[in-house]
């Protein structure tokens, strides 16, 4: 993929609305890209094509997409539509990664800032998702976005997304959850042993070693593929979330990630990051630990709802060492 963004025109477009359809919903232009739904769909157009979307699977997309600064790399929110994160400025394609599109010639891609992308994706958000439906949710755990609008959602739109600096539940750094934060254990991890660890320092070491029990924590997330950065040591992130049903986003990397499965399983589909042919099937049962390499896209499919450990290095010169082929895009030969 081609990763030069000295030559590229970055835009900083605002959002623009339309007055309210027959269901209620307001369209949205910004820049080329045209957004609209329906009671069961969204509507991207672009100068040369057109997509649809099936709305549940666009929100739980986008809601991620802005939570995570767009993440690492490419954000797929389905074979067609999506964002590339360049930390700064951001791309929204269409077809630009599918080789039907760009066959046709009707594949695009627009570079914008990434205060003005979030921005847009929020206010589309908002004024798409009604009380009762949470896209960040298990789909059995939250109400429908499908049908005409509702009341205005009330709660905030974006949670979870407070990282830990240096580990969860030290002084001063975020809480371990807990009955006391609102968070109940999920239904899938009522067997779950919730023993705290006991720490026992030896003599002059007080106050400096740390453990909590990490099950517990992941148990009672009220949301679903959606890492909480839980410890970090310089650009090593360690994220935990609690997946069930699909991950609504196809990830491409831009990086290595590794995964550690911790409980149940989860069958993730890999592809060829540029063309999306398929390369592989992994599942990955409790214990199994992968490395997702640099050079793919892949999506997580979960029967039930199951703990995993997610490992990012977040060295920014990473990118464009991947890019330019000076590391291998795997971090192991064997
Ligand atoms: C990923 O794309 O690697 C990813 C995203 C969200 C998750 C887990 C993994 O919850
Ligand atoms: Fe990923």
């Amino acid at each position: 993929m081609a990763d030069d963004q000295s030559a590229i025109t970055v835009k900083n477009p605002e959002i623009v609305a339309s007055e309210p359809n027959k269901q209620g919903y307001r369209s949205f232009t910004f820049d080329a890209f045209k957004f609209s739904r329906d009671e069961y769909f969204v509507h991207i157009t672009w100068p040369k094509g057109k997509h649809t979307m099936e709305v549940d699977r666009f929100l739980r997309a986008m809601v991620r997409d802005i939570g995570w600064g767009f993440f690492y790399g490419w954000i797929f929110f389905d074979d067609i539509f999506g964002t590339t994160n360049h930390y700064g400025t951001v791309d929204i394609y269409a077809g630009a990664y599918d080789n039907g599109c760009k066959a046709a010639g009707i594949d695009f891609i627009q570079t914008y800032t990434a205060e003005s992308v979030s921005k847009a994706f929020e206010v589309i958000s908002r004024d798409w998702i009604s009380e009762g439906y949470d896209p960040l949710r298990a789909p059995l755990e939250t109400g429908s976005p499908m049908g005409s609008k509702g009341k205005p959602m009330t709660g905030p739109l974006l949670r979870n997304f407070n990282p830990a600096s240096r580990m969860l539940g030290l002084p001063g750094d975020q809480p371990v959850r807990s009955d006391d934060t609102g968070t109940p254990i999920n239904r899938a991890f009522a067997d779950v042993t919730m023993d705290k660890p006991d720490i026992e320092p030896e003599p002059g070491f007080e106050g400096q070693l740390h453990a909590i029990n990490l099950f517990d924590h992941i148990s009672r997330s009220d949301v679903t593929w959606n890492p909480s950065v839980t410890a970090v040591t310089k650009a090593s992130i360690c994220c935990v979330t609690s997946e069930e049903h699909m991950l609504p986003v196809i990830h491409g990397n831009d990086r290595n990630e590794w995964f550690i499965q911790l409980s149940d399983e989860i069958h993730w589909k890999i592809y060829d990051k540029n063309s999306g042919n398929p390369r592989g099937t992994i599942v990955m049962k409790a214990g199994d630990v992968c490395a997702m390499p640099a050079d793919i896209r892949h999506q997580g499919f979960s029967p039930k709802r199951c703990m995993l450990m997610v490992m990012e290095n977040g060295s920014p010169e990473l990118p464009e060492l991947y890019a330019t082929g000076k590391l291998a895009p795997y971090p192991i030969e064997f």
